[in-house]
């Protein structure tokens, strides 16, 4: 299989975790447009979609999936993304299509987050991807010297506005042995408005699709 197909395997076994009038969180990126496809072949069954970007937003709209503001909804049921790479403990490196902040938002509003991946973003320790961090234009200089400070080495992401009207760093030679300190030391720098570690609120089940089948880890 190729890893499209694979993507394509994984995000059609997570249809089957869409339960009869759920509000289903919906992330970004190429395995996500897969499920978007899926789930249109089941759309009457669901409430409503919550969106983690335009484009995302744009894709629902297109097969006719309700699209509702997330400050109109208490609970999102299940939320359906990727990630640029998952280790063991099911945290996660996220925002390689800089969706993450809004990726994190419903996340943290989701009873149930499923990663949907194919193997090769399943590692044993995260830090392969450079770590994608969402950061307010006027601080993009001091928190880059924040992260130098960190022994990160973080580069502007040349011509991409997130959704949010900020920049994205890409930061690597991060130590990530302990996922969630540095998720909450990177919170602390002023400017940062997202961080793409996900370990804080991991995945609760991770779908990743191999060659001939998927495998759960939960
Ligand atoms: C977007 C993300 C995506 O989930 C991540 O980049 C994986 O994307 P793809 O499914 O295209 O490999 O975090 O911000």
């Amino acid at each position: 299989m190729t890893q499209d197909e694979m993507k394509k395997a994984v995000s059609l076994v997570a249809l089957n975790y869409v339960k009869s009038d759920m509000i289903v969180g919906i992330g970004t990126g190429s395995t996500v447009t897969h499920f978007i496809h899926a789930l249109g072949s089941i759309k009457e069954l669901v409430k409503g979609a919550v969106s983690s970007s335009e484009d995302s937003t744009r894709k629902l709209n297109n097969i006719g999936i309700p699209v509702l503001d997330t400050n109109e909804v208490d609970i999102i049921d299940i939320y359906v993304d990727s990630a640029d790479e998952v280790n063991h403990h099911k945290q996660m490196i996220k925002g390689g299509g800089a969706a993450l902040t809004r990726e994190k938002v419903i996340s943290s509003m989701a009873k149930k987050f499923i990663c949907i991946v194919d193997h090769t973003k399943k590692v044993n320790i995260l830090g392969q991807f450079p770590l994608p961090i969402e950061v307010i234009p006027m601080a993009r200089s001091y928190v880059a010297r924040e992260l130098v400070k960190l022994r990160g080495l973080p580069e502007y992401r040349q011509g991409v506005i997130t959704d949010n009207a900020n920049i994205i760093l890409d930061v690597r030679h991060l130590n990530m042995a302990h996922p969630i300190h540095l998720e909450n030391k990177i919170n602390a720098i002023a400017g940062v408005v997202t961080v793409g570690l996900f370990a804080l609120r991991p995945a609760d089940l991770v779908l990743i699709a191999t060659s001939n089948t998927v495998e759960i880890m939960e």
